[in-house]
């Protein structure tokens, strides 16, 4: 028995999942940040669902629980408030528009840049919202400034 983690191995620890709130409290504001295991996340509840991802976003370290959520091509996104970069809040990824320069006509049309900021999980238990930290192996342009010397929250060990 080990209920608060205390005797897993770090690194096990590191993606346990964490309870950041009550859920009848982020279905009124909507969106709320919280550290997990020193990473600061903003959740979002957009439309019946729970979204969590880094709180900085992946271009210059923008404060994205700050931003508007829009639609882009009928996907939801948070559009950070510095540049206005549009992230989708399902998947991470950069969206962009991009045009044909050879054809004047053609519209403008919605590309992705691929997944930029990571997303973790969000779960929901007895009215309590936990957070799992993404373990996904690959490099995501926003661990920059979740990690090293743009992380704001210090390490408490
Ligand atoms: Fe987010 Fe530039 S910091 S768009």
């Amino acid at each position: 028995m080990d209920p608060d983690g205390s005797e897993q191995d770090p690194e096990t620890k590191k993606y346990s999942s964490v309870c950041v709130g009550r859920e009848e409290d982020i279905k009124k504001s909507e969106r709320m940040t919280a550290v997990v295991h020193d990473r600061e996340v903003v959740i979002f509840y957009h439309r019946g669902e729970y979204h969590a991802m880094d709180i900085r976003c992946y271009h210059s370290g923008g404060p994205l629980h700050l931003g508007e959520i829009e639609e882009f091509d009928g996907r939801p996104c948070i559009v950070c408030p510095w540049h206005k970069y549009k992230i989708t809040l399902a998947t991470g990824e950069g969206l962009y528009q991009s045009i044909n320069p050879k054809d004047p006509s053609a519209k403008p049309k919605w590309c992705s840049k691929g997944i930029k900021q990571r997303i973790h999980t969000v779960t929901v238990d007895n009215g309590n919202i936990y957070v799992t930290l993404s373990n996904e192996p690959f490099k995501c342009d926003s661990d920059f400034y979740a990690t090293g010397i743009f992380k704001v929250i210090q390490s408490s060990s």
